[in-house]
């Protein structure tokens, strides 16, 4: 048998896959088993942000792996490297947020943040928006908007209630005095890269502050350099003050890690013992984040990102004009690129056929494609991807 076979019979598969069986990869590129190479602009859904294998973290997990893997009792026991990733977080994070707990993966982060907000307001409701998406644990679908994957697990969590994304109002109307906090993404990345009016983030903040409820702050998709900031709040100049927020994907380039920070406000209203996990920040994850959080300040990949960005917008509003029967409407903040097709039939057409011609992009709820290559693509990676793109178009028009 082989790998897809093998995968096919003994693994439990919850999607629809992709027929290839990735063996390796480097930069901005991917090679099958059989050799044929693929330009990835899904970046293993927005995770590997300096690309595949990039030397920093091949060298920090060996550099690492060689001193230690996992502490003795685990986070009862202090780590040099778990302090080295605090230090340079402590760097990047914005101001309010001052201490950190890390964990396994983006669901996990938000799985505490929302006990913890309930623990500490002992209060049970929480805000959110529709077409969100939190994670896949009971508590994080509990407060995820897109009903594919959630209706399927009713009855969710009690209390929780959902207002449309970027309707200030709607919020405020919904906040009450039970309410333990909001919790919203910067920018909506799995409901099809929905990027809210400057002010919403301003507003919702400044809301929740005046009534007393926390604000749950997700930047897992969009944290990391990938819209063009450290971090997408950091668009509205640091007048948006989470009391928590979540982190996790490109944290660590690909090594499975996330985190959330803190404000002391919420710091000085938790207990020893309020939560806990066995990796939670395990010396060889923390020395990868280290690496990969150093290598995106050292080299301003911010700063590059946002450049790249607003090249790849209008690039993509060019793609518009020329396919006006299939494309409405595009966007992007910094390589969190997306647009809009008529269809999920055509979404799927058009993936495959991208997929035909080498290029890998991600099929995103609400008739969206998402482009999120790695943040250290060139602009000869990024024309090459938007020209397979264009031909792959082309090919569909005909049928459409
Ligand atoms: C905004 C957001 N939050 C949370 C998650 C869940 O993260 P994970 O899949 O690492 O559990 C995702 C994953 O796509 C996400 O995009």
């Amino acid at each position: 048998m082989n790998t897809i076979e093998i995968e096919d019979r003994l693994g439990i598969t919850f999607c629809n896959r992709q027929p290839i069986a990735i063996e390796r990869g480097e930069g901005c590129f991917v090679w099958d088993e059989k050799g044929n190479k693929y330009l990835d602009f899904t970046s293993g859904w927005g995770v590997t942000c300096l690309g595949h294998s990039h030397p920093v973290i091949t060298n920090a997990i060996f550099q690492q792996a060689q001193k230690i893997i996992q502490n003795p009792n685990s986070g009862f026991t202090y780590s040099p490297s778990r302090a080295k990733l605090l230090t340079s977080l402590s760097t990047v994070l914005p101001a309010s947020l001052s201490k950190v707990y890390f964990s396994n993966s983006g669901a996990e982060a938000n799985d505490a943040a929302i006990k913890l907000a309930r623990k500490i307001t002992a209060k049970t409701k929480i805000v959110s928006t529709l077409a969100s998406f939190h994670g896949r644990t009971f508590n994080t679908l509990s407060v995820s908007g897109g009903k594919d994957n959630t209706e399927q697990y009713l009855p969710l969590l009690k209390d929780n209630c959902f207002v449309p994304f970027g309707d200030m109002d709607a919020l405020a109307a919904a906040v009450d005095s039970d309410t333990a906090a909001v919790i919203l993404e910067p920018i909506q990345g799995e409901g099809g890269v929905r990027i809210p009016r400057q002010d919403y983030l301003v507003s919702v903040a400044r809301y929740c502050q005046e009534r007393g409820v926390l604000l749950i702050v997700d930047e897992i998709q969009t944290g990391f350099c990938r819209t063009g900031k450290f971090f997408a709040i950091e668009h509205s100049n640091q007048e948006v003050k989470p009391d928590i927020m979540t982190m996790g994907k490109g944290i660590a380039g690909g090594f499975p890690f996330a985190a959330f920070a803190i404000s002391e406000g919420v710091d000085s209203r938790l207990k020893k013992g309020d939560h806990g996990g066995t990796y939670c920040g395990n010396p060889l994850a923390c020395a990868v984040a280290t690496a990969v959080v150093n290598f995106l300040q050292t080299q301003d990949i911010a700063e590059k990102t946002r450049v790249s960005g607003d090249w790849m917008l209008h690039k993509l509003e060019s793609l518009q004009r020329k396919y006006p029967q299939l494309i409405g409407s595009v966007r992007a903040k910094g390589l969190l690129c997306a647009f809009e097709l008529g269809s999920d039939d055509l979404v799927a057409v058009v993936t495959q056929k991208c997929l035909d011609n080498g290029l890998l992009v991600t099929p995103t709820r609400n008739r969206v494609i998402r482009l999120i290559p790695p943040l250290t693509v060139d602009s000869t990676e990024l024309q090459q991807g938007l020209d397979i793109l264009d031909s792959s178009l082309a090919s569909v028009v005909p049928s459409h």
